[in-house]
């Protein structure tokens, strides 16, 4: 039999349980400062608001130079972006905080940058700095959150992935245009 002994009853769980419902998801084992977490996820939702319009923008540039399979990479990009845009906010919401989708001063909330860029060179290579850049802060916040708010890691674990996946996907298209 496992140890129980240090197990929070389940009377007290209860009871705390019906004392805090005004904090949502938000219990009292919650193992970070939630204040924080809410602004790095504030920072992490800015970074994907500026990196799906960047993706966004050099979608409709590429497709101008006539290149639809770098542009089809784009836009995919740009909407797995969108798609962590909503798991940030959907989370942030959780905790209790307000996602700020605010257009002012979201240039500077962001990490990554929004860079226009002409060529198709130019386009891969921002967007892979603009990778590596959320790579590593994501990285950084998951180290912080250690296993006071596992929930929040493993959602920013799988943004990790994506965003080291999207890397790759620009690594190879960086080849595939010195094969031209
Ligand atoms: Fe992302
Ligand atoms: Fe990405």
């Amino acid at each position: 039999m496992p140890d129980t002994t240090n197990l929070t009853t389940v009377a007290t769980l209860r009871e705390r349980a019906r004392r805090d419902i005004a904090q949502g998801a938000v219990t009292s084992n919650y193992g970070c400062d939630k204040e924080k977490v809410i602004e790095l996820l504030n920072a992490a939702l800015a970074t994907e608001l500026v990196c799906t319009l960047r993706y966004r923008r050099h979608y409709y540039t590429a497709r101008g130079l006539a290149s639809n399979s770098v542009a089809a990479e784009f836009l995919e990009h740009a909407n797995e972006e969108l798609e962590h845009v909503d798991q940030l906010a959907a989370r942030i919401s959780e905790l209790g905080g307000n996602p700020n989708f605010s257009p002012i001063g979201l240039a500077e909330r962001s990490h990554a940058e929004y860079i226009e860029a002409d060529t198709l060179e130019d386009m891969i290579r921002e967007n892979l700095v603009a990778e590596r850049i959320a790579i590593e802060s994501y990285r950084e916040v998951v180290q912080f959150l250690g296993n006071g708010d596992s929930t929040t890691r493993r959602l920013l674990e799988n943004i990790l992935a994506t965003e080291e996946e999207h890397a790759e996907d620009l690594v190879s298209l960086t080849k595939g245009l010195g094969a031209r």
